[in-house]
């Protein structure tokens, strides 16, 4: 698939079906979070990798009862900031909420590439997600993966113009 193609493809999808993520497919995901850019090219993410049904029906509780985080493949990505060297607040605060961002993104779009769905999960109890995958790491996106179940819906968007600004 065409990296424009993947883009345009790639929609939240809240329903999937009960057929399982390859491994192989969860190997390219993690593989393509991993090529993402970082900041120093430190990584300052780490990704939690939940395939037990019952932690995932934690999240699913920790998510405000998002019932599609229950699906095949679930990542939560975590900023790092313990590798960061660089001080003031810029690079302790900001730099591995953004790696992990966008490796998280890189995930989507790897996940879309090969066929898969997903849903970004912002809306969560940080700290009980924090507990649930036994981490004090800051979790900054939960990615739910698997095979699709419901088409999207219409996307909503704004007008290219009303977002972009030539100065
Ligand atoms: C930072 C962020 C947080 C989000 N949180 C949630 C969420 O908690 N639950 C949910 O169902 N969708 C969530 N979404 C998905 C958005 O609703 C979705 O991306 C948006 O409506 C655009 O639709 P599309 O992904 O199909 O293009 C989130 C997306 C982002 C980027």
């Amino acid at each position: 698939m065409s990296f424009f193609k993947t883009v345009e493809k790639r929609r939240s999808i809240r329903s999937f079906s009960s057929k399982k993520v390859e491994k192989s497919k969860t190997k390219k995901i993690l593989k393509a979070s991993w090529m993402s850019p970082s900041a120093m090219g430190m990584q300052n993410f780490k990704i939690f990798v939940v395939e037990d049904l019952k932690k995932k029906e934690k999240l699913v509780k920790a998510t405000h009862d998002q019932e599609y985080v229950n699906s095949s493949l679930v990542l939560v990505f975590c900023s790092d900031p313990n590798r960061i060297k660089f001080t003031g607040s810029r690079g302790k605060n900001l730099f591995s909420v953004q790696d992990a961002t966008i490796a998280a993104s890189y995930a989507q779009l790897a996940a879309t590439a090969l066929g898969l769905s997903s849903i970004w999960i912002g809306h969560f109890k940080e700290k009980t997600v924090g507990k649930i995958i036994k981490t004090k790491l800051k979790p900054i996106a939960i990615i739910s993966i698997g095979y699709a179940n419901e088409k999207p819906g219409k996307k909503e968007s704004q007008k290219i113009k009303n977002l972009v600004k030539h100065v």
